[in-house]
């Protein structure tokens, strides 16, 4: 058997004969790199955010749509600021609002069991939505409404430089993606969120109305724990 120590000596031997000398350690690490210069690129006049508490902090209160004024809570999301797998939905639903996080009704107990079935706790993601206000009546986000909320979406994105995005149903998926293809068409291939590699899979919400669809989301999830480093 080989020491850690030669062990460690041949695995470098390897890397520079695949990579020459420069050492790639981390993927987080080239993420980091590579949302610092997406957030230069996106910079549009905003006060510079340098964390996920400064940025729900600064918009918090925001009134840029009418759905500011008819929230009980803003919901910024939750779960690991530093997630490999950031998991976005639609909007929030009534309990959402009312407490002010994400995915913590029906739809949201059925995302848990849904994570939990790959072996991710809900702590282990961080999970948000497209809009962060209550849209009345659980109404599909308007493109206006869609159009104010998305650029904090990306912040949050650049800030927690996710490894994969799951975006869950058509709203997630067509939003990010900017395209209007179906879920049918969208589901089982990887799709590019400037570079961070995208799943799209059903809403749990829809699942609690279509269970038939669950094994799909199932294969979907399978999928996407694959692409996961364990
Ligand atoms: N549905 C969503 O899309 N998001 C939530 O946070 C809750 C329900
Ligand atoms: N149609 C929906 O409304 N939601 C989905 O998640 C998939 C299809």
């Amino acid at each position: 058997m080989f020491s850690v120590q030669e062990q460690i000596v041949r695995y470098l031997k390897q890397q520079r004969e695949l990579y020459g000398d420069a050492v790639y350690i981390a993927r987080q690490e080239h993420l980091r790199v590579v949302s610092t210069d997406m957030a230069q690129v996106n910079s549009d006049g905003w006060e510079e955010t340098s964390t996920l508490d400064d940025l729900h902090q600064q918009i918090h209160e925001c009134l840029n749509c009418p759905l500011g004024s008819t929230r009980t809570n803003f919901v910024f999301g939750s779960g690991n600021h530093n997630a490999d797998l950031m998991v976005v939905g639609e909007a929030p639903g009534a309990d959402e609002d009312l407490q002010g996080l994400p995915f913590v009704g029906r739809a949201g107990q059925l995302l848990t069991k849904i994570l939990e079935s790959i072996g991710l706790m809900r702590d282990d993601v961080y999970i948000c939505n497209i809009l962060k206000c209550r849209p009345p009546n659980n109404r599909k986000p308007l493109a206006s409404e869609t159009d104010e909320c998305e650029p904090y979406l990306v912040k949050q994105i650049a800030l927690v430089k996710p490894g994969f995005i799951l975006a869950l149903g058509l709203t997630s998926a067509n939003t990010l993606l900017k395209n209007k293809e179906s879920m049918t068409s969208l589901r089982g291939r990887i799709h590019d969120y400037h570079g961070i590699p995208t799943i799209v899979t059903y809403h749990p919400a829809a699942l609690l109305r279509n269970p038939e669809w669950k094994k799909s989301t199932w294969e979907d999830v399978k999928y996407l724990r694959s692409l996961m480093t364990p």
